[in-house]
């Protein structure tokens, strides 16, 4: 089948309770990795690409990159989407360019401001056939080249999203509510740690998703920065030359309460990152005299489906349905 936007996605996430799974690609290992084991699984998949990962391979390679995982998987559906819309002229070119579905991230602008962007974005998007995300809230972490220290982070406000989906008639609606982005989710001091010294990170704040669920019943609602930072990739990582202390994500347990609730779309970036870094590393430390890239990218790859594979099957609960998503 060909691409699909994510509507009928959302509409069986929803009422299913289950999270379809948005992982981000930058290259062909990592498509692969992630097509492939949902292929495997049969689960329904949306492919997303930053403005940071078309500077880097370039529009035209992603969308071929991805149209060629849609001839290899034409059983399950695929959604090419733009990851954190900086502006109008960038979500334009992606739907002219090919994409199903956009975000437009308005987050860091006045509510007014980050209306009349976001509307504007789903006017064009919808006229041709493209679902569109948007986003009311702040979270921590990097992306693309904007940093939000811990502590300048907002939550969401309850109060504020009917008037937003309503005026800018957006078909889902990204929040923040404790998740960041990248492998540093939480400050050691608002954790604890556990007998072993590992950091246990906070709660998410469930009380502003079900207060947002009750005021848009029925309507799907996203998760940024849901990586979990499986610890064993962070100590391969650092077994093997790298250093990333206290790296630290959201327990894979509150992913799927969310996924159950009302949450219809997980992303994941940071532990295929993750997946892909430890391996890499490993090999080089114990092979140091390989320098085919074939060889350390393969095993980068397998490994990259297998994290996918858990997540759809046990996070986001999507593996098997790819059926219903048609
Ligand atoms: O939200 C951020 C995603 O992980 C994408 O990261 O902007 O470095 O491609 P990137
Ligand atoms: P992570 O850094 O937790 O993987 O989040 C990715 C993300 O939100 C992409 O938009
Ligand atoms: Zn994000």
């Amino acid at each position: 089948m060909a691409l699909v936007n994510s509507k009928k996605m959302f509409e069986q996430a929803y009422k299913n309770g289950y999270a379809i799974g948005a992982f981000n690609v930058n290259n062909m290992e990592i498509v692969q990795g992630i097509t492939e084991a949902c292929k495997e699984v049969n689960a329904p998949v949306i492919l997303q690409v930053s403005k940071g990962a078309r500077a880097y391979a370039n529009h035209t390679y992603l969308v071929k990159l991805v149209e060629a995982a849609v001839a290899e998987c034409p059983e399950i559906p695929i959604v090419l989407h733009l990851d954190h819309g900086p502006d109008f002229e960038t979500c334009k070119s992606c739907i002219d360019g090919g994409f199903t579905s956009v975000m437009i991230d308005g987050s860091h602008l006045p509510f007014e401001e980050n209306i009349e962007l976001t509307k504007k974005v789903v006017e064009y998007a919808h006229a041709r056939g493209v679902t569109v995300e948007g986003e009311l809230g702040t979270l921590a972490g990097i992306e693309d080249d904007v940093k939000v220290e811990h502590g300048a982070e907002s939550y969401t406000k309850p109060e504020e999203v009917i008037e937003f989906v309503t005026r800018t008639g957006v078909d889902s609606l990204a929040i923040a509510i404790g998740t960041s982005h990248g492998a540093y989710k939480f400050k050691p001091e608002q954790c604890t740690r556990n007998e072993e010294g590992i950091l246990v990170p906070p709660a998410l704040r469930f009380d502003i998703l079900e207060a947002v669920s009750e005021k848009l019943p029925g309507f799907p609602i996203v998760l940024h920065g849901s990586s979990s930072v499986p610890q064993d990739y962070v100590k391969m990582v650092n077994e093997n030359g790298g250093k990333m202390p206290d790296a630290i994500g959201v327990p894979e347990e509150q992913l799927r309460k969310a996924a159950a609730l009302s949450v219809c779309k997980i992303n994941i970036d940071s532990d295929l990152r993750l997946a892909m870094t430890g391996t890499i590393r490993k090999f080089f430390n114990e092979k140091p005299d390989k320098f085919d890239p074939r060889e350390y990218l393969k095993p980068a790859r397998a490994n990259i489906k297998e994290i996918v594979k858990h997540k759809l099957i046990n996070v986001l609960g999507c593996a098997g349905k790819a059926d219903e998503c048609k």
